[in-house]
């Protein structure tokens, strides 16, 4: 990100930022308008609110879960707001983990939170994938192989991106969530319980297909899995309203280190949050995103069509959503600072995101020769030209 602010010409496909162009001026102006117009409500939004979050908008958030009919929605108790997902994920980090204990991955995974697990002196164990997210029957081999080496009481959790994970982009099928959701369940022990993170970042950013439900759904004791959800890709960042669903014994355990941190996230970005979903203004704003983005991503894919399909060994994944596209190079060229690519990519004048800073430290071994692209910030224009440098990048490797 320096590099790319530091050289404006350069094109960046890798800053994984929502676009600017579609953030919602008008609807956050419209939500500020309401709250200010009655003072009385404008002074209780600028005051300091309560540790899990504004009441009203925490039973909105049970309606985002958009759990089937029949399953039985959690309490408001059960949902606390934080700073953007990533202090959710980092408060629930906190909650369930010592120093050394494991986390099991996709094998690759959201960076960031491997740069939490790091943070609290925890592992990260990689758990391999295929085009459908993290594979079940690897995720058992996994816990056996640590069953082995004695580490399994030392497994806390599993961290999963299920809806276009960032950053592959892959989703996974239903019946890969159950099975994961499963396999906790068997592999928790009366004082050892293996908890699931659906890190649901991206749900409502489908460009096709049919959603899937929460893995909430298949968690009928409600004791295993925690659900992170947020506003920063689907309304702004710039409010970092994110939040938890939690199991009833976490809600405490949370709320407590939340309460020691910060004891609750800005009163008056919940507020507007409220504001926006009771006018009526948040699903209209995603559907418009949807549409930017769908079109980005078809510009992206048809551009490495275009650019790559003649590139042997270079395979990309083509997602239904999400903001990323990962690519596969052959073996032996490097993405990362050990390879000679990024050097060139630069000098052609396009970023990306080596692949290799995505994979836990542990278990499934980084593939080195991958790559993050993002269409989040380009326009379509500079998407195309990105794509034709990185392929005459790609090339000039390959000719080497
Ligand atoms: C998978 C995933 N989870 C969580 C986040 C965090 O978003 P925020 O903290 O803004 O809610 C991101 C942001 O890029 C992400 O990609």
């Amino acid at each position: 990100m320096a590099t790319a602010l530091a050289n404006p010409q350069l094109i960046s496909l890798a800053a994984g930022f929502v676009d600017q162009q579609t953030l919602p001026v008008e609807a956050t102006q419209r939500a500020v308008e309401a709250l200010t117009r009655e003072p009385e409500r404008g002074r209780r939004a600028l005051q300091y609110g309560i540790t899990p979050g504004y009441a009203p908008l925490r039973e909105r958030l049970i309606e985002q879960l958009e759990l089937p009919a029949g399953v039985a929605p959690p309490s408001v108790q059960q949902v606390v707001i934080t700073a953007g997902s990533n202090q959710l994920l980092h408060l629930v980090c906190e909650s369930l983990l010592d120093p050394g204990d494991i986390v099991l991955c996709a094998a690759p995974t959201y960076l960031v939170f491997l740069g939490t697990l790091g943070n609290l002196g925890c592992r990260s164990y990689g758990v391999t994938t295929d085009r459908q997210g993290m594979i079940p029957e690897a995720l058992v081999e996994a816990l056996e192989r640590l069953e082995h080496e004695g580490e399994l009481p030392r497994v806390k959790a599993i961290y999963l991106v299920p809806y276009f994970d960032n950053p592959q982009g892959v989703s996974m099928p239903r019946q890969r969530r159950e099975a994961v959701v499963e396999i906790a369940k068997k592999w928790s022990r009366r004082h050892h319980h293996i908890h699931v993170i659906e890190d649901a970042a991206y749900r409502l950013l489908r460009y096709q297909g049919d959603d899937i439900p929460s893995m909430w759904t298949a968690d009928e004791e409600h004791d295993t899995v925690i659900v992170a959800g947020t506003f920063s890709k689907t309304f702004s960042p710039g409010l970092r309203v994110g939040w938890g669903v939690l199991p009833p014994h976490l809600v405490t355990p949370v709320c407590n280190q939340k309460g020691n941190i910060d004891f609750g996230s800005p009163n008056f970005n919940q507020f507007i949050m409220a504001e926006v979903l009771d006018q009526g203004l948040f699903l209209p704003h995603v559907e418009y995103l949807r549409e930017a983005y769908r079109t980005k991503l078809e510009c992206m894919l048809a551009a490495a069509e275009r650019e790559f399909a003649s590139l042997p060994g270079v395979e990309w994944v083509r997602p239904e959503g999400g903001l990323y596209v990962w690519v596969t190079l052959p073996d032996e060229i490097a993405t990362g600072p050990g390879g000679t690519l990024q050097e060139i990519a630069m000098e052609e004048g396009v970023l990306y995101v080596p692949g290799q800073y995505c994979f836990p430290l542990e278990g499934e071994p980084a593939q080195a020769n991958t790559m993050r692209l993002s269409f989040g910030v380009p326009t379509c224009e500079n998407i195309e030209k990105g794509m034709a440098l990185l392929a005459r990048a790609i090339r000039r490797v390959m000719d080497a």
